[in-house]
């Protein structure tokens, strides 16, 4: 099994990663791990390579680079052989307000991450993928992408992006036999959620949430919300009339706007 995940330093990568192992310490597994901080990644390759069968190949790279990207798809093929799976994950969250001007910049690290990032992942693996007959991409979109929640404008519309480009994909992937896989979570216990000081409802662990991607990953599902509680949640917000969804939101707590030294 060959699978390249993108995001891999952190929560719901390094859960994704480390799940895959366990799942694969016998058949054997080739993995590729990529994030811009390298000695978490390789805290990972070591701990992940102490189980049987299991080689890591770890790529410290920003996803903005899609050279970066083209050279560490090109050396995981080289090594590994064609991915069967490719978890586009990386991704930032941050408060942002359109009327400071600081926050433009924000907005466009977001979209760039959020979106061109998880581009850049696929694109340099997929003709080796049709040439080896198939595969699976998948892109880790958010229900922040289902509506626009206020104080989060370049999040939603970073993950409102990436539902809609990878179900564009989705088609254009299937007659390569190429699935495509959009998982939206809610809320999961990372670093990324740490920062928040309101209620998080249906917040679930990332190793228990990382199992419940696998299987849908497993079950080549093309658009899946998780934790389930959530979907039932999605379906009824995107359904909502502008004018209910501006009364719900009045009071919505915003994410924080933090320092932007992570640019
Ligand atoms: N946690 C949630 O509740 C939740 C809900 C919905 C969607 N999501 C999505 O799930 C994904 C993973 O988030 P998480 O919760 O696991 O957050 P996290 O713990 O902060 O992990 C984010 C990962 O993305 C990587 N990353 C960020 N910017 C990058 C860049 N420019 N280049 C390469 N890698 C980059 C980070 O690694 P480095 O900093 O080392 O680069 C880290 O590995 C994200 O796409 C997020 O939007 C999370």
């Amino acid at each position: 099994m060959n699978v390249f995940i993108t995001g891999a330093s952190s929560g719901i990568g390094a859960a994704l990663a480390s799940a895959y192992a366990s799942q694969y310490k016998n058949q054997g597994l080739n993995i590729g791990l990529a994030a811009r901080r390298s000695e978490h990644l390789q805290k990972l390759k070591i701990l992940l390579e102490t189980q049987p069968n299991i080689r890591c190949y770890i790529y410290p790279l920003d996803v903005r680079d899609h050279q970066a990207l083209a050279v560490a798809a090109g050396d995981f093929i080289m090594h590994a052989g064609a991915p069967d799976m490719v978890i586009a994950c990386a991704g930032v969250s941050r408060g942002t307000l359109t009327e400071h001007q600081e926050d433009i910049a924000a907005f466009q690290a977001v979209m760039d991450i959020n979106v061109l990032g998880m581009v850049h992942t696929f694109q340099p693996f997929i003709t080796a993928m049709r040439e080896a007959g198939g595969g699976q991409l998948v892109g880790i979109a958010s229900v922040a992408g289902i509506r626009g929640l206020p104080g989060a404008g370049a999040y939603s519309a970073s993950k409102a992006a990436a539902i809609s480009y990878l179900e564009s994909l989705r088609v254009e992937m299937s007659p390569s036999n190429i699935a495509v896989t959009t998982i939206a979570p809610g809320y999961i216990r990372t670093p990324m959620t740490d920062v928040n000081t309101y209620t998080m409802p249906f917040l679930m662990d990332a190793d228990v949430a990382a199992q419940k991607f696998i299987k849908a990953i497993a079950g080549k599902r093309r658009f899946v919300v998780i934790p389930w509680q959530m979907g039932w949640l999605g379906r009824i917000m995107k359904f909502i009339p502008p004018v209910v969804w501006d009364w719900a939101m009045k009071k919505a707590p915003y994410k924080p706007r933090l320092d932007w030294d992570w640019l």
